[in-house]
């Protein structure tokens, strides 16, 4: 991996949440001094690339043709292949980059895949194959994240402000009930309701509610969808009698899921994979080793390829 630029949206932290329309111009501002600050960085030129792997899908439309409609160009004008990549996979696989320095995980191994718009327990049986297990019934667990900050009164993105102040507070402070659903599946749509009505009902005793327990309501919510994300790992390793565990996803940067899960090891006996940090929230070196291991089975997109918002992770 000789460059991993990413460029980060600060436009959306005003409105509590992304814009799509906002999101695609800033990828339109972004995409050609980013490009050439990789290669730079890279110390590299264009010629000496092979080929150009780009995010097919899923995601927002309107950015994700921004990246389509420039690796295209980018490809045709330096007649070299083009490789379409599937994000979710990409977030997987990005176990596999720095493959000498960090621990690997072995096929098959499970993969709890936690995002902003995804939450998902999968089953890799190589780098092309993938089965979902179990998936979120309505919110995502970033999305649980978000929204639970922004009743609170934090800033977008939310989950790691909840984290940061969850270290600094009582994690059984405030009781919240789990979801009663399938054994794999998620569902965090009744949590984020749930509070808002306690948020609701203890302000109105005292409005200084939230500032006076901010610490120990982030613990608390955190407790929860942390219990919840083991819980289902859990069921799928019994399930599946697969022991190799790995997470990824923007929400695998949490502290607890990532203290947790190792715990595991000496508690359930598990094996499991915790991606760098840098490779947690979206970025470019995740799309890039997905390219690298397509680009080995001459796997190739044709120029007539298009944007899918909505990718499965085994699409
Ligand atoms: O994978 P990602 O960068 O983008 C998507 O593909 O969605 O994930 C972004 C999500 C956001 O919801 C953000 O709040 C969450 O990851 N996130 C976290 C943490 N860091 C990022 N959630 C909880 N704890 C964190 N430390
Ligand atoms: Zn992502």
């Amino acid at each position: 991996m000789l460059s991993n630029v990413v460029a980060n949206q600060e436009i959306h932290a005003q409105y509590g949440g992304v814009v799509p329309e906002l999101a695609s111009r800033a990828h339109q501002q972004n995409i050609v001094p980013v490009v050439q600050q990789a290669l730079q960085k890279a110390n590299i030129v264009k010629k000496d690339l092979s080929a150009i792997a780009f995010t097919k899908g899923p995601g927002l439309m309107g950015s994700l043709l921004v990246g389509t409609s420039f690796s295209k160009s980018l490809a045709q004008a330096l007649q070299i292949p083009l490789i379409g990549v599937n994000h979710m996979q990409a977030h997987i696989l990005a176990h596999f980059i720095d493959d000498t320095t960090h621990s690997v995980p072995p096929f098959p191994f499970l993969c709890l895949t936690i995002s902003g718009g995804h939450t998902e327990i999968v089953k890799i049986t190589n780098f092309f194959k993938m089965e979902i297990l179990g998936k979120t019934l309505d919110d995502a667990v970033g999305e649980a994240y978000d929204k639970s900050a922004k009743i609170l009164g934090l800033r977008y993105p939310g989950g790691p402000l909840i984290d940061q102040h969850a270290k600094e507070g009582n994690p059984l402070a405030f009781k919240f009930t789990k979801p009663k659903v399938g054994a794999l599946d998620f569902s965090f749509s009744g949590l984020k309701t749930a509070i808002l009505y306690f948020i609701q009902r203890e302000v109105k005793q005292n409005p200084n509610f939230v500032k006076e327990n901010l610490n120990d309501i982030c613990a608390s919510i955190q407790h929860t969808i942390v219990s919840i994300l083991m819980e289902k790992i859990q069921n799928a390793v019994k399930q599946t009698s697969i022991k190799h565990v790995a997470i990824a996803g923007g929400v695998s940067a949490n502290s607890e899921i990532r203290k947790r899960l190792k715990e595991s090891e000496k508690t359930m006996g598990w094996k499991t994979y915790i991606p760098k940090f840098e490779y947690t929230t979206d970025n470019a070196a995740m799309i890039g080793i997905v390219g690298y291991y397509k680009y080995l089975e001459r796997s190739f997109d044709a120029n007539t390829t298009t944007a899918t918002a909505r990718l499965k992770v085994d699409e």
